[in-house]
């Protein structure tokens, strides 16, 4: 790419030695089913609201209005805060537990961190398959949160660190690829258990026990990485970790530079202030817009809502959840592709193509939809060809968002930011996703009532911004090694490098010892209005 890609070019940096052991691909494959729970959440959830025994326990509002008649507005019939807000409590409690995530991966390993997310997770899972009233179900889903919080905070850091760099896209992508699985598996367990009466939602709930045992386990199996065993001043078991995922004992360059990155992490006091250092702004820069533009793709308003969109879309209870399962699907396959081709094409590549095809995805949609579905139109409305169209044009956008936005809103934070700042800026991207997943969740049913079919057209506006971003801001990855980044991505990248001036630790530029405030003059005018608050996170000293 001309000028706006910033390509990691010949400027140097290391081959480190590495097989592709089976030790490492075995605790990446343990690791990453931390994914699994939360791609189950994202997935069961749309399934249990749209069950009527789960609505008349805890939403017998909504149940009495589903079972009103036609006459209603199709696109508002679900539009219930209280509902959202169960959907959403789950995010607000992990932005929260991020924070917590970021001091425990950081003291105390990226593997107990994943032990603590599978123990939220169990007893999450109990409260929520247990619930007598609306209370205990939020309870248990505050719990699940701070598990997801946990989990998504150390899973990502931990694959990326512990991966060979030549495979390291491919290897954390295990991570979304169990994300899908797990929306997934969770679309078939409610497509059987709407049928159970009574106590279907429960068992939609409870299987979640699966994937939290399993994380639980993996968790207590797995070594934990060598970048966290040398930061914690482990040295020799990081060493022997080293040589033992790395299948050589030609591990002594790699070593020293972990040891090296190590050193400058340890004069790093306070990791959210020197995030917001000006020569970590191109990371944090990217990794907060990743994370909004991941959420408005408009992802999760399919994502959570596809059996609830697709009755209101005049498909029925049994086709909603089954074109559920055909999305589903589709989103597991496609996340497959993007492992195979994420350490060959790159990440630029991906997210364009992707660009490309959910922005003409979404302006299909929205056309059929104003076409064919009007406020009071009858439940069959839509027509069989115009319902497969719409459901094809869903399959086409999920496969682009998941080859592309969605394994690298992942991937990207967690292999750009210094080990110095890594913790941090991963609770910051955790965070950031919630947040934004939070705000689509709460918002979308409302949007959906009043925009309608221009919804999509409103998220199809957010996929050209994202695009033209990619375009001119986000430099190419893959193949550097982790603790690389700094000299062979951002100091050769257009834009970027104006920000990598050698500085000193405590912020100001080496040399003519100038302060914060002096050098901040020297940047593009708009990083003035970014804060330079002093975050002092007294957990993060
Ligand atoms: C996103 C989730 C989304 C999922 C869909 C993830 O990368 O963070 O919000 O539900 O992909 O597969």
């Amino acid at each position: 790419m001309a000028g706006g890609g910033g390509m990691v070019g010949s400027s140097g940096g290391t081959e480190f030695e590495a097989k592709i052991t089976p030790i490492v691909v075995i605790s990446c494959i343990m690791a990453a089913t931390g994914g699994l729970m939360f791609g189950y959440y994202v997935g069961v959830s749309g399934g249990v609201t749209s069950m009527d025994d789960f609505l008349k326990t805890f939403f017998p509002v909504i149940y009495r209005k589903k079972q009103a008649d036609y006459d209603s507005n199709y696109y508002c019939k679900y539009d219930n805060q209280g509902l959202q807000l169960f959907n959403s409590s789950l995010y607000l409690a992990g932005l929260t537990a991020t924070f917590f995530a970021s001091y425990t991966t950081r003291r105390l390993g990226r593997r107990f961190t994943m032990l603590i997310a599978g123990i939220f997770f169990i007893i999450g899972v109990v409260l929520n398959a247990a619930a007598q009233d609306l209370a205990m179900l939020i309870a248990g889903r505050i719990l699940l949160g701070c598990g997801v919080g946990f989990a998504n905070q150390a899973v990502p850091l931990f694959l990326s660190e512990i991966a060979p760099t030549r495979i390291r896209g491919g290897l954390n992508i295990l991570f979304q690829l169990n994300v899908t699985i797990g929306i997934l598996f969770a679309n078939l367990v409610n497509y059987f258990t709407v049928k159970i009466d009574g106590w279907g939602w429960r068992l939609s709930l409870g299987l979640a026990g699966i994937p939290a045992v399993l994380l639980t386990i993996g968790a207590l199996l797995v070594v934990d990485t060598p970048n966290s065993l040398i930061e914690r001043g482990k040295l020799d078991e990081g060493k022997e970790v080293l040589r033992k995922i790395r299948g050589t004992d030609k591990i002594e360059p790699e070593f020293l530079e972990l040891v090296e990155a190590s050193r400058v992490a340890k004069e790093v006091k306070h990791p959210f202030r020197n995030l917001l250092m000006r020569r970590n702004r191109p990371q944090l820069v990217i990794a907060i817009a990743l994370q909004i533009f991941q959420q408005c793709t408009g992802i999760n308003a399919i994502m959570f809502y596809a059996p609830v969109l697709f009755i209101t879309l005049g498909f029925g209870n049994d086709a909603s959840l089954y074109s559920a399962v055909i999305t589903g699907a589709v989103n597991v396959l496609s996340t497959v592709v993007s492992i195979y081709v994420v350490d060959k094409l790159g990440r630029r590549i991906l997210l364009l193509e992707a660009g490309v095809q959910m922005f003409f995805a979404q302006i299909i949609i929205a056309i059929i939809l104003g076409i064919k579905v009007t406020d009071h139109s009858e439940p069959d409305n839509l027509g069989s060809a115009y319902a497969v169209v719409v459901v094809v044009m869903i399959c086409t956008f999920v496969s682009a968002f998941a080859w592309s936005w969605g394994p690298l809103g992942w991937l990207i934070p967690s292999e750009t930011f210094p080990l110095e700042t890594r913790s941090a800026g991963q609770s910051v991207t955790v965070c950031v996703n919630f947040l934004f997943t939070f705000v689509i969740a709460q918002a979308f049913l409302s949007m959906l009532c009043h925009f309608k079919y221009g919804i999509f057209l409103f998220f199809s506006g957010w996929v050209l911004i994202m695009s033209i971003f990619v375009i001119f801001l986000m430099p190419e990855t893959k193949n550097v090694p982790i603790e690389e980044m700094t000299d062979r991505v951002w100091k050769q990248h257009w834009f970027w490098k104006r920000f990598m001036e050698d500085e000193t630790r405590d912020g100001s530029t080496k040399g003519d010892g100038s302060s914060r405030g002096h050098e901040s003059d020297k940047g593009c005018w708009w990083t003035r209005f970014i804060p330079e608050v002093s975050l002092n996170f007294s957990l993060s000293a």
